[in-house]
């Protein structure tokens, strides 16, 4: 409702201001076409569910979820059918809230966005009961066999919903346009605990069965389960780790700033309105850094560096419990205002720990990586407002959606200043919490409460409805970059060993920094004296590693292969992987190295991953 009236208003803004007439039914579909999410075949708009039960048992040795769901909607509805979301489910049976079964069928299978599953509602009853069970196609789920996990001795299993793969574990309507509290029942094997995106266990039950609330309303991209031989170990009165034991002394002393990540953001912009705030460290085949889970941030074990030089990840992910989780997009077209407004937060948090010159390393990284998605992107993909209708959400991942969204903040925080832009955002997450909402409805904010005559001359449309980086765009500078720069020439000059002294002060992105500047081709003897002088091919640091394979493939410096093919193995971090897997592919005898390789690697790797690389390969 709220939405339809903000774009209504919206549309009749711009319908005065433009001068070309248009006519009333083109209004219309347009207003809908905004606010409809084209990555669900539900009908979330007519009968939302609001409340969703799980009752679920864990099976590892058939690597599947078995059990049921229950979904309540309103009493009072005209909709005689519920459609919900469905992907390689088997539905065994649907029942109303009286036991009685329902009728139910499958609409025509879309390989993006799976098979619609209508049910005919009974008029007395407010909710359904699917009985269901996962399949081995369920392309949220990573089923873990011992031997990947840490302590190799049990299975391990967790899911990643966003974008749309919720409807690939639960039966529902899996558009991040609608908000539902949710309740779970999960039954594991011994020795095991489940955690979810909801009040946690702290121990292992030795029942072998949890039970999980939600009482805040989440989109059902961020229903997330995970289950593990897991230890909790407590940081502060609200924050914790959880992790397999033998890992979980190390990740709470590398994310020991968690606590006071939570009050900087809540001196930022507001009060944390989820409880406690905890962080999984995962196995290695996580495929993404970290996901925002709420309450219970799911992380990659590549941000354990041993020197704490990761973390603006878990700020990053920390941020989404007010961007994204508390504010969020409506439909996958208004991703940035997810991501955007998080990586801006996130650098706030990071500049109030740690310092400006230390947040400006950040920026300076995020805009490097700004200005090379621009380079490597069609037009219609660098508006911060996409049309992703057809394809598939995950494509609108880009720096375009997080650097070009972060840019377009700092612009604004840097033409009104600092302190209305943060009494702006304060009131911004406190107006629209627990609310999904489209870019439109953000502009048409911003203008009332921030811009007024501005909005014009701040090239707002061009920022948000344009490709390309505006003239408008914030500069930022690094004196630590600089640095870091010259120090690339007085290696081509005299060599790694000159680098000694300067680096020895360097953190993780002034080494990033001076690793991707190296010059495109570097001769065999140059990569050879870098290695030798700071042993970069066994460096601890995921980062640093990534970068340096990527010079190595680019230079063909096979001593470095060696741990190449051993990073391949054992880490799924998708952002790692692409890249490597894409420069290796533009040579041809790096391909069929890449090929051997990958055939036993891509068992290690999420789907999101081996998705992603499958293409690339082939
Ligand atoms: N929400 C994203 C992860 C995501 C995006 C999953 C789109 C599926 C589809 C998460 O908050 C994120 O942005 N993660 C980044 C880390 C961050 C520091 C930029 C990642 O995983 O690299
Ligand atoms: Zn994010």
């Amino acid at each position: 409702m709220k939405i339809n009236f903000v774009v209504s208003i919206f549309l009749v803004i711009e319908m005065l201001s433009s001068c070309n007439s248009k006519t009333e039914s083109k209004d219309f579909t347009e207003e809908k076409n905004l606010i409809m999410d084209t990555h669900t075949l539900s009908n979330y708009q007519d009968l939302p569910i609001i409340k969703t039960h799980l009752d679920l048992s864990v099976n590892f040795q058939e690597r599947k979820l078995k059990g049921s769901v229950t979904h309540e909607f309103d009493k009072n509805r005209k909709v005689k059918i519920l459609k919900l979301d469905t992907k390689y489910l088997k539905i065994d049976s649907i029942q109303d809230s009286n036991g009685n079964n329902l009728e139910y069928s499958f609409g025509k299978f879309d390989e993006l966005l799976g098979s619609p599953l209508s049910i005919n509602l009974n008029p007395k009853s407010n909710a359904v009961v699917i009985f269901y069970e996962t399949t081995d196609k369920s392309e949220a789920l990573d089923w873990l066999v011992p031997n990947q996990t840490a302590g190799k001795m049990y299975p391990f299993m967790y899911t990643q919903g966003q974008s749309i793969f919720t409807r690939s574990w639960i039966p529902i309507q899996d558009s991040p346009g609608i908000r539902i509290t949710y309740s779970a029942k999960i039954k594991t094997p011994k020795n095991m605990m489940a955690v979810m995106s909801a009040a946690n266990p702290q121990e292992i039950d030795t029942n072998n069965v949890y039970s999980f609330k939600m009482n805040q309303p989440i989109p059902p991209y961020l229903i997330a389960l995970a289950v593990g031989n897991l230890e909790f170990k407590a940081i502060d009165y609200r924050t914790g780790v959880y992790a397999e034991p033998s890992m979980v002394e190390e990740c709470a002393n590398e994310l020991i700033d968690m606590g006071k990540m939570v009050d900087s953001a809540e001196n930022l912009y507001g009060a944390y309105d989820w409880d406690r705030y905890d962080v999984i460290v995962l196995p290695p085949s996580f495929p993404f850094g970290g996901m925002e889970n709420p309450r219970l941030t799911f992380a990659t074990p590549t941000i354990i560096a041993g020197d704490r030089s990761l973390v603006s990840l878990i700020a990053h992910e920390l941020a989404h419990s007010w961007s994204g989780n508390l504010v969020t997009n409506a439909t996958w077209n208004d991703f940035w205002l997810n991501e955007g407004f998080t990586v801006y937060f996130e650098r706030r948090i990071m500049e109030s720990l740690y310092g400006r010159d230390y947040s400006e390393m950040l920026a300076l990284l995020g805009f490097q990586d700004l200005q090379k998605q621009i380079d490597n992107s069609k037009p219609n993909m660098q508006l911060l407002r996409l049309n992703m209708k057809g394809k598939h959400p995950d494509d609108a991942m880009t720096d375009i959606a997080y650097e070009k969204g972060y840019f377009f903040l700092r612009m604004l925080e840097e033409n009104i200043g600092r302190d209305k832009m943060d009494f702006f955002l304060k009131n911004y997450f406190q107006d629209h919490k627990f609310q999904t909402i489209i870019t439109e409805d953000f502009l048409f904010y911003l203008k009332e409460n921030l811009l007024d005559d501005n909005y014009k001359g701040l090239n707002v449309e061009q920022w948000v409805f344009e490709s390309g980086i505006p003239e408008n765009c914030p500069k930022v500078n690094s004196l630590r970059f600089k640095n870091a720069e010259s120090s690339v020439e007085i290696f081509l000059e005299s060599g790694a060993e000159e680098l000694k002294l300067k680096s020895e002060v360097w953190s993780t992105h002034e080494w990033l920094h001076f690793l991707k500047h190296l010059p495109g081709s570097l001769k065999y003897d140059q990569l050879l004296d870098l290695d030798n002088v700071f042993n970069l091919s066994n460096s601890g640091n995921s980062e640093i590693l990534a970068v340096w394979f990527l010079q190595s493939i680019k230079n063909n410096y096979r001593p470095a292969f060696e741990n190449l093919e051993k990073f391949l193995m054992k880490i799924g971090r998708r952002k790692f992987l692409q890249p490597l897997y894409l420069e290796l592919s533009k040579k041809e005898d790096h391909k069929i190295w890449a090929k051997k390789v990958y055939q036993k690697a891509r068992n290690n790797y999420h789907y999101v991953s081996f998705n992603t690389i499958d293409k690339i390969l082939n």
